[in-house]
């Protein structure tokens, strides 16, 4: 009988042991959600979603638009918002978001140690998540590197041999304020004026098409060098549908950091990067989700399949994104020295100047 009662309990203590792990099973099922409001506008990030969920039981639901439609919509939600976390491209947008206040700031440990203080907001609205680069695309067929050494943001525009040669999208562009708002930081004002006025009168053509097309055009010999996004030339090394416009232009076109000299500002960097919806219902998983961002795995997947650089510092590079930098002799890429709310900070400048210099219609 005693053994018999020593073998129930001894079932008994199992029983209550297992349940704990079994309810952490149950947890996991069941940790919610959190609702992504973004403008990235890559497939890539969903297999990060889900391993997300795989790992910590929270759904991710995402919703895809444009900044200003996100934005909007967040305001006109107010309390009752359905966004948690807010992410897009560009620390332009990321500004204007914190400043039409939908977002929240957050107190993470994990992201300011993984989010190195130039790439996130001053007072924790938002981080930067992925680097890019805003670089030259040139023609193979008529420059090689050895022609480029040296070429510059602020000499490309002076320089006879790219007078009607440079191909850039237009002032409405994010993108584009974001480089000129760098510019006003670094150079100043007036600097800032004299290099627009000089680009718009070294354009191939008035500003048309996304950051690729500019590609497609330095293929089609409309101009020679193309002002664009790091990650657009990843996308075109890859695109492997023949009845593309994009497929076969990164043969017959290379890519090129500027600025990279001892003397000189640095490549153009900006990020994209997500915050906190102010009032978000789910805001401890939104927290969870841009943390997980920031680490080194999801940095590295993101550096490799959408062709950008990671934030965190213990991260490596892609092997392609590296061999861009190695085929340049560049051991540690120059990057423009400014704190990225400053992006924020001068983007009205930036884009009453570009408006007032003719930027889109350099031709008419
Ligand atoms: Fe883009």
């Amino acid at each position: 009988m005693k053994k018999q009662l020593l073998i129930m309990m001894a079932l008994l203590l199992v029983l209550v042991g297992c349940q704990p792990n079994e309810n952490k099973d149950i947890d996991k099922k069941d940790m919610g959600v959190v609702n992504v409001y973004t403008t990235r506008h890559y497939d890539a990030d969903d297999a990060i979603y889900a391993r997300f969920t795989e790992e910590t039981g929270i759904k991710v639901n995402v919703v895809t638009d444009e900044a200003v439609v996100s934005v909007e919509k967040i305001k006109e939600q107010g309390q009752a918002v359905q966004a948690d976390v807010f992410m897009t491209s560009d620390a332009g947008n990321l500004a204007k978001a914190k400043e039409a206040g939908i977002l929240d700031a957050i107190e993470s440990q994990t992201l300011t140690s993984n989010v190195p203080s130039k790439y996130r907001d001053q007072d924790n609205m938002w981080f930067g998540l992925t680097k890019r680069a805003r670089v030259f695309l040139y023609s193979t067929e008529r420059l090689s590197l050895t022609d480029l050494e040296g070429v510059t943001y602020e000499n490309l525009v002076t320089d006879p041999r790219f007078t009607d040669k440079v191909l850039i999208r237009t002032s409405s562009n994010i993108y584009n304020q974001s480089l000129v708002a760098s510019f006003i930081e670094i150079m100043g004002s007036e600097k800032t004026e004299e290099w627009i006025t000089n680009l718009v009168s070294s354009m191939a053509r008035n500003p048309e098409g996304n950051d690729r097309v500019q590609a497609v055009e330095v293929k089609n010999g409309t101009g020679d060098i193309a002002i664009a996004n790091s990650y657009y030339y990843g996308k075109l090394v890859d695109e492997s549908d023949t009845e593309s416009k994009y497929y076969g232009v990164a043969d017959v076109v290379g890519i090129y950091f500027p600025n990279q000299g001892e003397n000189e500002s640095g490549v153009h960097i900006n990020v994209s990067g997500a915050g906190v919806v102010k009032h978000a219902k789910n805001k401890d998983n939104a927290i969870k989700l841009i943390e997980f961002l920031s680490e080194v795995k999801q940095q590295e997947e993101f550096a490799a399949t959408n062709y950008e650089f990671p934030v965190n510092v213990e991260a490596s590079y892609s092997e392609l994104t590296q061999s861009w930098l190695d085929a340049q002799g560049i051991e540690t890429l120059k990057e423009q020295d400014i704190n990225l709310n400053v992006l924020g900070d001068n983007n009205n400048e930036a884009y009453e100047m570009m408006i007032k210099l003719n930027w889109d219609t350099p031709k008419q």
